[in-house]
């Protein structure tokens, strides 16, 4: 029998992107094509300890054009940190962006845009299509293998006061050109390269269940699951190794592709709660909370988690989908602990009183809409005991 596809109308976008070694170079002609005079560097202070914004810096000085750095930006970027990088912006008469470093950089430069342009305190653009006014020309040197911010229509800000993660989703934070260059991923440290790592397989694996997928996104899911499988424990193992961290950064950039069009999922909405509430990596809530939400989801979508399971490869021939969904969750469970990732909820510093705080939050996250299984908030409270 012949496979259907699917005939919903469904649309993809994507920006510019150049991969390859020393593609960060290409920043100042990246600029000038974008008739930039001054630019806002934006990058954080780990990755100001590298040489790549140097390198940055002087192939935008070499073609004549001005710079100003702003680095004043936390892991989890902050809401105020949005609005000092702005009046910067405006302040030393910017009229474009550039942004090194991982997704907090990247997120962070991309609030910068939109406030500037819009006139708003970032946290009136929480929610989906919320932007008015397209933000000035931003270019990405994503420094991590995972987020994707480089190529996403997703930018997440924390409340610090609030203390949680608002996602901002529009067409308008997709940035003009991402510069993809695997030699700055050995930069990173063993548990940042597996926790970018597990942000890109969620990335993939919720884009592939998504219930806002296609042809397209599936396409670049898959692919990006099956590299990670092959590369990710690799790349941790031999961290200056440029072709497990080339093909980290294909993956990435594969998952980023597809979860920008199809967007995530439960994983993603209880990890913004969580990460927002305790200031935890990213990727480590998610990897610590995908196990448990293959579980929740497994039933309605045990087709498209089987096809992830035989990708990653575990035997699904003659298999009962309820043998196929532990054998996954296990797979998932033995590759964090092979990362190093050991941690529960419970060690991280979660409280059991503290979790229908967080359903509270999680449940108005904008990437519940695109879960298999519609949650509730009961449904949340679970997710995250179990993962206790
Ligand atoms: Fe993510």
């Amino acid at each position: 029998m012949m496979d259907s596809i699917q005939l919903e109308i469904r649309k993809f976008l994507a920006p510019e992107y150049v991969f390859g070694l020393d593609a960060r170079l290409k920043a100042g002609n990246y600029c000038k094509r974008f008739g930039g005079r001054r630019i806002l560097l934006v990058t954080d202070h780990g990755v100001m300890q590298t040489p790549w914004v140097k390198d940055v810096e002087r192939s935008i000085e070499e073609l004549g054009m001005e710079y100003t750095v702003y680095s004043s930006v936390s892991p989890n970027p902050r809401d105020f940190e949005v609005m000092a990088g702005a009046e910067q912006y405006l302040h030393e008469k910017c009229n474009m962006l550039v942004a090194v470093g991982g997704g907090s950089a990247i997120d962070c430069a991309k609030g910068i845009g939109i406030v500037t342009t819009n006139h708003s305190n970032i946290l009136a653009f929480e929610g989906v299509d919320k932007i008015d006014k397209p933000m000035p020309p931003l270019i990405c040197i994503p420094t991590t293998g995972g987020t994707a911010a480089d190529v996403s229509q997703f930018a997440i800000i924390n409340n610090y006061k609030e203390r949680y993660k608002l996602a901002i989703v529009s067409k308008a934070v997709v940035p003009d050109v991402a510069l993809i260059d695997p030699l700055v991923l050995t930069s990173m440290d063993g548990f940042l390269t597996a926790c970018t790592g597990m942000d890109a397989l969620t990335h993939a694996m919720e884009a592939f269940v998504s219930n806002a997928s296609s042809a397209f996104t599936d396409l670049y899911a898959l692919e990006s699951i099956r590299l990670i499988n092959e590369n990710l424990l690799l790349s941790y193992q031999n961290p200056n190794d440029l072709q497990f961290r080339g093909k980290m950064m294909l993956a990435s950039l594969y998952a980023g592709l597809a979860f920008s069009n199809a967007s995530l999922g439960c994983v993603h909405s209880l990890a913004h709660s969580l990460g927002g509430y305790l200031d935890l990596p990213h990727g480590e809530c998610n990897a610590i909370l995908l196990p448990h939400v293959v579980d929740y989801n497994f039933d309605v979508a045990t087709d498209r988690y089987t096809h992830i399971a035989d990708i990653l490869g575990i035997d699904v021939h003659n298999r009962t989908g309820k043998a196929v969904r532990d054998q996954l969750k296990k797979y998932l469970m033995e590759l964090n602990h092979r990362l190093g990732i050991f941690e529960t909820l419970n060690n991280l510093g979660v409280q059991s009183d503290t979790i229908p705080f967080l359903s509270d939050r999680a449940i108005k996250d904008p990437c519940n809409a695109t879960n298999p299984k519609p949650p509730e908030k009961r449904d949340l409270e679970v997710i995250y005991s179990e993962a206790m």
